[in-house]
């Protein structure tokens, strides 16, 4: 397909550029910002009312994302020129008929999509074709299929349905003694009923990373890709709950990284930013997943680059030049609700933010959850040290009131 370049208009005129967006939590309410900027005349998707980027949108939409007929429904009367998922659970086999009629156009593609909404699609495609080293790994069906499926990758393990994500469904197994629970944890964790599992072998890496990579029209009219400083972060539970860039690595492990998400972001095509995530130890590089959309992770290039990802997705999408520059090294703290409430407040704000070089973003969540992340600290210092640690200062300073 030759890159695209959008032909940008006014909102609500007939040369209007349509974007809708599929899932407008914070990530997508930070693109739609983005595509504000540019004129594009937005429309919010998401599974309920008042989703954060439904607040900045010019229309908003609530649906079931996986059942097809009304996601259908949705795009005929909106007609817009541009899909942009910002989340897995999406009927893909929708996405691909539209895009195959050349009805619209998907970000990045609809077959990356759709490879990345199933753990076996992307996995088969990175480790089987493209000959890329990942985890062992087996597929079952059955509690059966998972004791030998744990033969042959061996303990520890993990455990995950192939439709999941935020960790949920997910389990270590130490040994044989850890089948029975793992098989129940991934039953009630899938995205669908009946899902698949995948069981992969333990990575002892040092380090993970983000590598947030753009495939960006330039200005010779060429497709290039453009790499983002390596984002290092934290998981606790299969949840990110703080991120900072640039994390240190070696010259060795950062070239096999960026030829690693080239050879993967290459093979999905299309216009927009992926985040590649990726296990690291001494010059050790191992492919995990990747996302074809802005990264949780991500979050933290608010307050590091001149443009954020959110910025350099919406650019890239449009068939814009991005500029993948870092700042400043920089930290992101997660502002996690810590109540089951609606309507939440937020008190301390001011103080947090008296100390130079901090932000905050609040997503204006309707309905907060004791895990449900409702907000980002950002801080920039000289050091990732100082960074994070001024982030986390943010986020603790930042307090959830319920009335
Ligand atoms: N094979 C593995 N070995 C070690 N740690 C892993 C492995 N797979 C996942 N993890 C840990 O669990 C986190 C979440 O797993 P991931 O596959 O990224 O799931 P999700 O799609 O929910 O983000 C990873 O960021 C990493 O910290
Ligand atoms: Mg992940």
């Amino acid at each position: 397909m030759a890159p695209f370049e959008a032909r940008l208009g006014t909102p609500g005129s007939p040369t209007a550029l349509r974007v809708l967006l599929l899932g407008s939590g914070e990530l997508g309410k930070e693109v739609i910002m983005a595509l504000q900027r540019f004129g594009v005349e937005v429309i919010a998707v998401d599974r309920y009312p008042q989703a954060p980027g439904q607040q900045v949108a010019h229309r908003a939409h609530v649906v079931t994302m996986t059942d097809k007929e009304a996601l259908r429904a949705i795009i005929e009367k909106e007609r817009p020129h541009i899909i942009v998922p910002e989340i897995e659970a999406i009927a893909t086999d929708l996405l691909v008929e539209l895009e195959a009629a050349g009805r619209v156009r998907v970000t990045p593609t609809a077959r990356a999509a759709q490879l990345t909404m199933n753990r076996e699609g992307i996995r088969r495609l990175a480790a089987e074709e493209l000959g890329l080293p990942t985890s062992p790994y087996q597929f079952a069906d059955s509690v059966e299929e998972l004791e030998r499926a744990t033969q042959k990758v061996g303990f520890p393990c993990l455990v995950k349905p192939v439709m999941s994500s935020s960790g949920k469904g997910q389990s270590v197994l130490r040994g044989p003694q850890d089948i029975a629970s793992a098989w129940n944890i991934a039953k009630q964790g899938a995205r669908v009923d009946g899902t698949r599992i995948i069981v992969e072998g333990f990575i002892d890496f040092e380090y993970e990373i983000t590598l947030l990579t753009v495939r960006a029209r330039g200005a010779d009219g060429k497709i290039s890709t453009h790499f983002c400083e390596p984002i290092g972060h934290r998981q606790v539970d299969g949840d990110y709950v703080e991120s900072w860039q640039p994390q240190p690595m070696p010259e060795g492990a950062l070239d096999r990284a960026r030829q690693i998400a080239l050879q993967v972001t290459n093979s999905l095509g299309g216009q927009g930013i992926f985040g590649v995530e990726l296990f690291v130890s001494g010059d050790q590089v191992w492919f995990s997943e990747v996302s074809p959309r802005p990264h949780d992770t991500g979050l933290v290039t608010l307050t590091t680059q001149r443009q954020s990802e959110f910025e350099l997705h919406a650019r890239a999408l449009l068939g814009l030049p991005v500029d993948t520059t870092l700042i400043a090294p920089g930290a992101s703290s997660v502002i996690y609700g810590g109540v089951e409430a609606q309507g939440i407040g937020f008190d301390g704000v001011a103080a947090a933010l008296s100390e130079p070089g901090t932000d905050v973003r609040l997503f204006g969540k309707p309905e907060s959850f004791v895990k449900r992340r409702m907000g980002v600290a950002l801080a920039q210092d000289r050091t990732i040290d100082e960074a994070r640690a001024k982030a986390l200062r943010v986020s603790n300073a930042v307090k959830v009131r319920t009335s």
